[in-house]
């Protein structure tokens, strides 16, 4: 078979990325335009300032991503665009730009769910990994545990009811004056800090998840106590809401029988979920965490799980619309 040159563009939320991979597994470039600098001074994502930067952005991304790659736009083969879920305005933009793309360059467009692209992200990383696996998906707008049962067939088998686990980091550093995004603030903090708090679970049932109880708890304490210590808090919130969340896990993995487990999305780059994780490697379950630098939102992703739409067949034509609470199943 030729090799397959993918163009993947990812603009759901705050970065503007374009990348080329071949083949699905092999990223020639992978150009992220992050607008972290300018929402920080609003304690989160501005939607409008959003969109407004990513059509600035999207034209250079998309030249330096092509030239990057060390090929011409004519070597493309495959258009690949995120195109839910996400912001609608910002997703527009990547979306509006990748099919005038496809027009001008007569190539396929293809349509792909940001959520399949956080769990394509590990096909680069690892690339012998195949479905079928159980994927903890963890960013800032979604918490599941999907049940991936090939490249482009999904299952999910439990979400969180409120906040996503992303978003409970982000708000808890935010009112603890930590900034945005918050995650990786309090992961550094949690490091220097004890587990000595003690915190409220919320238990759901089934598979499903809720991490605004526990979000709420830790921003009443700060409230209360503004004077509490910062890195116990923080490494009291990471051990309780991890161990809410492996809870689920050994539940999933119990019911599917499903040894295998791949990690998605930002929250994946936290190193104390990750320590716990691998854990799990000493009872005979194959662990499997994206590179660092592919955790957290980028256009590889997208190409990647683009690669794997097409060559299934599912390609889209120009009346694709962005569709922001789009579902993986
Ligand atoms: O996957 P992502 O880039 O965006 C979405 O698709 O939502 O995830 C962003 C989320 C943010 O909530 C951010 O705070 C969190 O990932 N995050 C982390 C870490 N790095 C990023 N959360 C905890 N620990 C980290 N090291």
């Amino acid at each position: 078979m030729n090799d397959i040159y993918t163009l993947g563009i990812e603009s759901s939320c705050d970065e503007t990325a374009v990348s080329v991979v071949k083949n699905g597994r092999k990223v020639l470039s992978n150009v992220i335009n992050t607008q972290i600098p300018i929402h920080t001074i609003y304690g989160g994502v501005v939607p409008e300032i959003a969109s407004r930067n990513h059509i600035n952005n999207i034209s250079v991304v998309t030249k330096m991503a092509v030239q990057n790659a060390g090929i011409n736009f004519k070597d493309i083969d495959v258009i690949a665009c995120t195109y839910g879920p996400g912001l609608v305005g910002a997703l527009l933009v990547g979306l509006s730009y990748g099919k005038a793309l496809s027009f001008a360059l007569n190539k396929p467009l293809v349509g792909v769910n940001h959520i399949e692209g956080h769990i394509a992200a590990n096909y680069i990383t690892y690339p012998d990994l195949k479905p079928p696996f159980l994927c903890i998906m963890m960013s800032g707008g979604n918490t599941q545990i999907v049940y991936v049962k090939t490249y482009t067939e999904f299952e999910v088998l439990g979400r969180t009811k409120d906040d996503a686990i992303g978003e409970a980091f982000d708000k808890v550093a935010r009112v603890i004056g930590l900034g945005y995004p918050g995650g990786p603030k309090i992961d550094k903090l949690a490091q220097s800090g004890v587990d000595n708090i003690e915190l409220p679970k919320t238990h759901v049932d089934g598979l499903d998840f809720s991490f605004s109880g526990i979000k709420t708890a830790v921003i009443n304490l700060h409230h209360k106590n503004p004077d509490i210590n910062k890195e116990n808090l923080c490494a009291s919130f990471e051990r309780y809401i991890t161990e809410m969340l492996m809870e689920k896990v050994k539940i999933a993995v119990d019911k599917t029988n499903m040894k295998k487990i791949v990690l998605a999305g930002g929250v994946s780059a936290n190193s104390y979920i990750r320590k716990e994780f691998e854990k799990l490697q000493k009872q005979g379950i194959e662990i499997y965490m994206p590179d660092l630098k592919l955790c957290t939102d980028n256009a590889a992703m997208i190409a990647s799980a683009g690669y794997y739409d097409y060559l299934a067949g599912k390609i889209n034509d120009l009346t694709l619309n962005a569709v922001p609470n789009l579902k993986l199943d």
